[in-house]
């Protein structure tokens, strides 16, 4: 096949990552926004390449015609969690989700992979518009943990360098190292709630300051100069009080000030 046909088959692939890639990096934005955790931490993409594509299918002796249904993971979509129990929360969100069909699961966490592998893979279909019309396309989706994530590239680029003639002690090591992260993500678990409640209240303070910022912004246009220097000023100070609570108390009041002065919108 042409190169140039390639790029035209490929062009709703790339649509489908970005799309995906969009949704659930504003997944991430809303709940910090909302003050809340997320449970994805990073979303990545990438669209195979044209040589890994035809090396797949040499590989597994697809004929070019079947490229297109016999290889799911042209599209792939990476998501990124701090700890086990996001990943199976993630997935739960994929599955309430209308805009893709899942339409096969393999959870190599429950059953790791005889080379120490751990992730959530999901196939999913995802529609695009593309100006030749609607196409349905395969996304391969991983949803891993940042240590399953960590693993899984150093044993990558193992393989890639080594291909079947890894050595039998670098093989042990990324068993040994595979078992260690199984160790870490469980001790990562077992503070989850601690490290949460952290990140959390760090997330809160930073929208309120960013919304009192905000309002004094607003508040210098349209009040008295000298009011919002005052405004300001204990604005420092409760600041550098460094308590959270009587921080929300002065956001709340200043959205009253600012309410008055129909200056929220600005
Ligand atoms: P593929 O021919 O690779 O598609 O195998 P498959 O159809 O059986 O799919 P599987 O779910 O096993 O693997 C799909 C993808 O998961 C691979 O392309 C890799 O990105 C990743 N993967 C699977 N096994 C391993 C592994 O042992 N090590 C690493 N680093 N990645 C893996
Ligand atoms: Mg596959």
């Amino acid at each position: 096949m042409q190169i140039q046909l390639w790029r035209e088959i490929l062009e709703p692939y790339a649509l489908a990552i970005e799309e995906i890639q969009v949704k659930f990096n504003h997944m991430i934005s809303a709940y910090r926004r909302a003050g809340e955790y997320s449970p994805i931490e990073q979303v990545a993409g990438r669209v195979k390449t044209i040589s890994s594509i035809l090396e797949k299918a040499q590989k597994k002796g697809i004929s070019m015609d079947d490229i297109e249904t016999q290889i799911e993971d042209i599209a792939g979509v990476r998501i990124i969690c701090q700890f086990v129990e996001d990943i199976y929360r993630v997935v739960e969100l994929i599955k309430l989700r209308h805009d893709m069909r899942v339409v096969l699961e393999k959870d190599y966490i429950s059953n790791q992979k005889d080379s120490g592998y751990r992730s959530y893979h999901m196939i999913v279909r995802y529609q695009v518009e593309t100006v030749k019309g609607q196409k349905e396309i395969p996304v391969e989706i991983q949803i891993r943990t940042l240590a399953m994530n960590f693993w899984a590239t150093v044993e990558h680029s193992l393989q890639y360098k080594y291909k079947e003639h890894m050595p039998e002690r670098l093989r042990e090591r990324l068993h040994n190292s595979a078992e260690a992260i199984v160790m870490l993500d469980q001790e990562m678990s077992s503070v989850r709630d601690e490290i949460m409640d952290a990140q959390n209240s760090f997330q809160v303070k930073a929208n309120i300051i960013s919304d009192i910022l905000n309002n004094i912004q607003n508040l210098y246009k349209l009040a008295n100069k000298r009011e919002v220097v005052k405004i300001q000023d204990e604005f420092f100070r409760i600041y550098n009080t460094e308590d959270l609570e009587q921080l929300k108390r002065f956001g709340r009041e200043l959205d009253k000030i600012a309410e008055g002065y129909q200056a929220q919108s600005l």
